[in-house]
């Protein structure tokens, strides 16, 4: 099931439910009615973003059944296999949304967000892309409309650089609940990560590159 190429699993996308893609109703539909009208319940959504292939997603879906999951990513291929996993394991409150995050306020209302998940982004090292990292500033601006008042971001990363680049750029944001740790298996906070590792995590770790994780809540609502 899970030896598709490329071609298959976009082939594939298209007919699946819980794929949320251009070209298909839902995508223009749902915002601000994800739960009504995709999830039918009113419980909170978490959302996973650059997911690659949901670990958290599918993984946090199975920790709490009264919570609502969607992985966000714009390659297809990968949201296939956490679109897989979620069908063979009968997860019907998990979706993927293929779309840019930049653009994430098309899908997406206001307030509608209850947390965020941001696990190993790509650290983006060149200055001149520095507003392409899913923590700048402007990406925060988005995050911090789109979620409900309190809602935690939980940020992952392997990458040093990032790591205190995200930092820095919090300072100067109105945050509440900070709280951070440059080794995570060696922290407190790792039972919050209920054994959930990322492709990417376990290549890092396999390398014995230590696990960098801050959470963090925005103090006021925009
Ligand atoms: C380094 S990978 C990490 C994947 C996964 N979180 C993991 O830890 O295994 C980053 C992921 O973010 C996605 N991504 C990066 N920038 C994105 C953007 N602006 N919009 C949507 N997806 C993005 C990539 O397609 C890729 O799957």
């Amino acid at each position: 099931m899970y030896m598709r190429n490329k071609l298959q699993r976009f082939a594939d996308n298209t007919r699946r439910h819980n794929i949320i893609e251009p070209g298909k109703a839902t995508y223009t539909q749902l915002k601000g009615q994800w739960r009504t009208a995709y999830f039918s319940n009113s419980h909170d959504l978490v959302v996973e973003l650059g997911c690659g292939k949901g670990a958290y997603t599918v993984g946090l879906a199975q920790c709490f059944t009264n919570k609502n999951f969607v992985g966000v990513d714009i390659k297809g291929a990968r949201l296939w296999v956490g679109s897989s996993y979620a069908m063979a394991h009968q997860l019907h409150r998990v979706a993927f949304l293929r779309t840019k995050i930049e653009q994430l306020d098309q899908c997406f209302a206001p307030r509608e967000i209850s947390e965020l998940y941001i696990p190993f982004p790509d650290p983006r090292p060149r200055d001149r892309d520095e507003k392409r990292r899913l923590t700048s500033p402007r990406f925060l601006a988005l995050y911090r409309r789109l979620l409900q008042p309190g809602g935690f971001i939980h940020f992952k990363t392997d990458n040093d650089a990032l790591f205190a680049y995200t930092l820095a750029v919090l300072c100067a944001q109105p945050i509440k609940d900070l709280v951070y740790t440059e080794n995570l298996y060696q922290s407190e906070w790792l039972p919050a990560h209920y054994g959930i590792q990322t492709d990417y995590e376990r290549h890092f770790l396999s390398q014995g590159i230590t696990i960098k994780y801050l959470r963090f809540a925005f103090a006021i609502a925009p």
